[in-house]
């Protein structure tokens, strides 16, 4: 067993002085580490009310499955995301949680955490795990004949994410202790820092990782946090269908105990960057494998946010302790926080702008929303492609006291597991800071979605391709 994993490692590590599996040899016990994730999977299995609620949910997701969609002005290239990319190769076999590499000493934590039933924690904050804290510098070097010319930009410009949310600072070496940026056919990192051997760790960012979205989740795992939906309280938001999932990725699934205070008063987000999407490790992709609760069905289709989330901002923020570098304070509108890089001034929530996140975006359209049904396309042309995503805003504003109702209909896009490339995301609460819900599948029938107050936001973006929608809204009581 051991010995055959191994081969097929080495083999899907293709291109390059490729030192992955030496990494693996150091860092993983490949043998353990497969006992231990069979043992799990044997235990993921859903009880007889959570089965005959997920047989309700999959017939209503049949139903707006669209027949013989014919995308308008769209190609039908699929996006891979990083669970696919993963399973494509094979590799997500020896990761856990299908881009997770683990130490033997996480490893060893973890296999005590589920024999006493204790809790694995959301964000690991062991001494050992973090790069330090209010002032955290997370050094990197690209290993030799990493592609650094074509993927540097793209990796460097995830790092500028970061870097401009929070108070962490990547810092280019070439010796010491490092995180390496290392060829592979898939993607994966660590869990925080591992710091049990001398020399560098791996963040493999093989070709199919190149979009900032994803290099921003795996970075989110380098500083120490795991998956939204191996939350202890996830059960709450998320029916997981194990029938439609492979026994050997069930255990991608695998649940934390419960240890509120490490969650950091961050809710669950269903648009998190750091949420799988719905139909990764699925069986049967025309299925999904992890259905919304009925009360949050609206979320289906828009799990994995394309980028970072405020809240997934605010959680590193809270990992890293960087509001200390702040001694004076702030007030800020609609649910921003103090930006601590400049604490003059607050970090708003999307769909929210200005140093006191009182304004909307600039250039933030408004339209009226009255009892009369309307129609209206949403049209982004087809421009340079970016790393950078293109954002129109529309604000629908209802009368006072009215709610607006709006039903998109996706026409013409690529898709692409994550609505990562281009789509629609609709912010509908009267809190501004939980993430929107995205919308970017042509083949089925969105959800209609009523707001809370009497203004939505529909902000339409774009990586470059050009992106088509229609959104019909009006106003309801
Ligand atoms: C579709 O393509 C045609 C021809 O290029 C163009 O005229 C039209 O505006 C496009 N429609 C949309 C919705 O993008
Ligand atoms: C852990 O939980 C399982 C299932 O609830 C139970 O059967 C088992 O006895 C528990 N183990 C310990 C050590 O508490
Ligand atoms: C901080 O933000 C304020 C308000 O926008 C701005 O005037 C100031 O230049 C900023 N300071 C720095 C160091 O960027
Ligand atoms: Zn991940």
């Amino acid at each position: 067993m051991f010995s055959l994993l191994f081969l097929a490692l080495v083999g899907s590590a293709i291109a390059g002085p490729v030192d992955f599996e030496e990494d693996l040899k150091h860092n993983v016990d490949l043998e353990r580490l497969q006992k231990d994730l069979k043992a799990l999977d044997e235990r993921l299995q859903n009880s007889a009310d959570v089965d005959a609620e997920i047989e309700l949910l999959k017939a209503a997701y049949s139903k707006t499955v669209l027949e013989s969609p014919a995308p308008l002005n769209g190609s039908i290239i699929k996006d891979e995301d990083i669970n696919e990319i993963n399973e494509k190769d094979g590799e997500e076999k020896d990761l856990f949680e299908g881009d997770v590499l683990l130490t033997n000493e996480q490893l060893a934590l973890i296999e005590t955490l589920h024999k006493s039933n204790r809790s694995r924690r959301q964000a690991l904050k062991d001494a050992g795990y973090s790069w330090g804290t209010v002032k955290p510098v997370i050094p990197y070097s690209y290993s030799a004949g990493y592609p650094k010319s074509t993927r540097g930009p793209t990796i460097t410009d995830a790092m500028k994410f970061w870097e401009k949310n929070t108070c962490v600072r990547f810092k280019e070496v070439t010796s010491g202790y490092r995180v390496e940026v290392r060829e592979s056919a898939g993607c994966s990192s660590y869990v925080g820092k591992i710091n049990d051997r001398k020399g560098t760790q791996a963040l493999n960012l093989g070709e199919g990782c190149m979009s900032v979205g994803t290099i921003c989740h795996e970075l989110s795992h380098t500083f120490g946090f795991f998956h939204v939906q191996s939350r202890f309280d996830r059960d709450s938001y998320v029916d997981i269908d194990f029938n439609n999932i492979l026994t050997d990725d069930k255990h991608n699934f695998d649940l934390e105990g419960e240890d509120k205070t490490l969650l950091r008063d961050i809710p669950y987000e269903f648009g998190s960057n750091m949420h799988y999407y719905h139909k990764d490790f699925a069986k049967d992709e025309s299925r999904p494998a992890i259905y919304a609760k009925p009360a949050y069905k609206v979320y289906q289709e828009g799990m994995m946010g394309r980028v970072p989330t405020f809240y997934d901002i605010l959680g590193v923020n809270k990992h890293f302790n960087c509001a200390a570098n702040c001694k004076s304070s702030v007030s800020c509108s609609n649910g921003g926080v103090q930006d601590v890089n400049n604490c003059s001034k607050c970090l708003c929530p999307f769909g929210w702008a200005g140093d006191k996140c009182d304004q909307r975006p600039a250039g933030t359209k408004k339209m009226l929303v009255t009892l009369e049904t309307q129609t209206k396309r949403i049209h982004l042309p087809a421009g340079t492609k970016s790393t950078q995503y293109k954002i129109d805003y529309y604000l629908l504003q209802a009368p006072p006291g009215k709610k607006v109702q709006m039903t998109p209909e996706v026409l013409g896009t690529r898709w692409s597991n994550s609505c990562d490339p281009m789509g629609l995301e609709v912010k509908f609460l009267k809190d501004a800071r939980p993430s929107g819900i995205q919308v970017c599948d042509w083949r089925v029938q969105q959800p209609t979605i009523t707001s809370e107050t009497n203004e939505m936001l529909v902000a339409a973006y774009s990586l470059g391709d050009q992106f088509a929608a229609e959104i019909t809204f009006k106003a309801v009581n």
